[in-house]
């Protein structure tokens, strides 16, 4: 089965091709474009909804045009068109779905509207040519999401923590704000943070200790708001600016595994999924495998290209949900506050 992706939630368009063996149960990505519009959005420290929906507008076309190219494949041969329809921008969520709908209306093949979410919670999997293993325990930490899931089968999860303020790559985001670092915060945090000593500012590790598996990120980040306050000499010293970014980072490390390993232990389950956009961070993904392999649990990390907001994902959600005979109806509309689960 030939599954064309389309992800247009947020800032990054996607289009990628899945070849889906059925019967081996067996995804393999044929080609997947991925168009960033980081340079558009840098100089105002954000994502402007806007200026989002109109590059998906520009790019969508030839980026399926593309795909198809590289992938040596002809329209004729798709089976089945898998979009986002949510969690994401309103708008930027509206130019896929009707994309996806012209399409499928003018090649009269089915379409299966697919939660953003649920793409990231295969993707680790998907970054192995695997279909996910049932049942486990997902975490995914993105620019919008901080969330634990029990992933009891296709379409069947339970969420088991959430953040209750900033998501964990919110919370780069803004540190890097605060420290004049680029938009996105993440990487450029991350790549400081590896000259720097993790131990030498002692940030807070919010609701760490609380008899639950939820996360709080905001008042680390006001923590860190105080810290440059009181310490204004760290514009000028390159050291202190890494050990900065070293001990935040280590602070939300800290929570997101003990939390994550915590819940799998209650829960009985042996593996352990990461995704989305913060799971790119080589600290995160260390610590993760090593605290899975003390544990004895198997830990599923996404590759960095299926980390971020991508399609093949979305197309892999889309040939699994087919396969179990999901149709969407044609007034499916989008939902930019869709949940996976609650
Ligand atoms: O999954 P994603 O591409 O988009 C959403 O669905 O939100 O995630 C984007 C987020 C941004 O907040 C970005 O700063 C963060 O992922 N991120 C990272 C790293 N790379 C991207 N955070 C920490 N370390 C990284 N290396
Ligand atoms: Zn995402």
């Amino acid at each position: 089965m030939k599954v064309i992706g389309i992800e247009t939630s947020c800032d990054e368009t996607s289009v990628a091709l899945l070849d889906f063996d059925e019967n081996q149960q067996l995804p393999k990505i044929l080609h997947q474009e991925v168009s960033s519009q980081i340079k558009i959005h840098q100089p105002y420290g954000g994502v402007v909804p806007e200026l989002a929906t109109r590059q998906h507008l520009i790019h969508l076309r030839p980026m399926i045009h593309k795909v198809l190219e590289r992938a040596q494949t002809k329209w004729h041969h798709i089976d089945l068109i898998g979009v986002t329809r949510g969690p994401g921008l309103a708008s930027s969520l509206m130019i896929g779905l009707s994309f996806a709908k012209a399409c499928a209306i003018a090649s009269e093949i089915p379409w299966l509207g697919i939660n953003h979410l649920e793409g990231h919670l295969v993707s680790a999997f998907l970054s192995h040519n695997s279909v996910p293993i049932y049942p486990h325990l997902g975490l995914i930490i993105s620019g919008g999401h901080t969330q634990i899931i029990h992933v009891k089968a296709l379409s069947d999860y339970e969420l088991i923590g959430s953040t209750r303020d900033d998501a964990a790559g919110e919370a780069f985001d803004k540190v890097a704000k605060m420290l004049d670092l680029p938009y996105p915060g993440g990487p450029v945090v991350e790549e400081l943070a590896r000259n720097g000593d993790a131990s030498s500012i002692s940030f807070p590790r919010a609701m760490i200790n609380k008899p639950n598996y939820s996360f709080s990120f905001s008042g680390l980040k006001t923590a860190v708001k105080l810290y440059l306050d009181e310490n204004p000499h760290w514009t000028h010293d390159k050291q202190h600016l890494s050990n900065i970014c070293a001990s935040f980072q280590q602070a939300v490390i800290d929570v997101l595994i003990h939390k994550t390993f915590k819940a799998a232990q209650e829960l009985n389950l042996t593996t352990v999924s990461l995704s989305g956009g913060v799971s790119c961070n080589q600290a995160i993904r260390q610590t993760f495998a090593e605290e899975a392999s003390r544990k004895g649990i198997k830990c599923v990390l996404a590759a960095p290209y299926l980390s971020t907001d991508n399609a093949s994902m979305i197309a892999l959600v889309a040939a699994l949900q087919h396969q179990q005979g999901v149709l969407q109806k044609w007034d499916t509309d989008i939902d930019p506050n869709l949940k996976l689960a609650s």
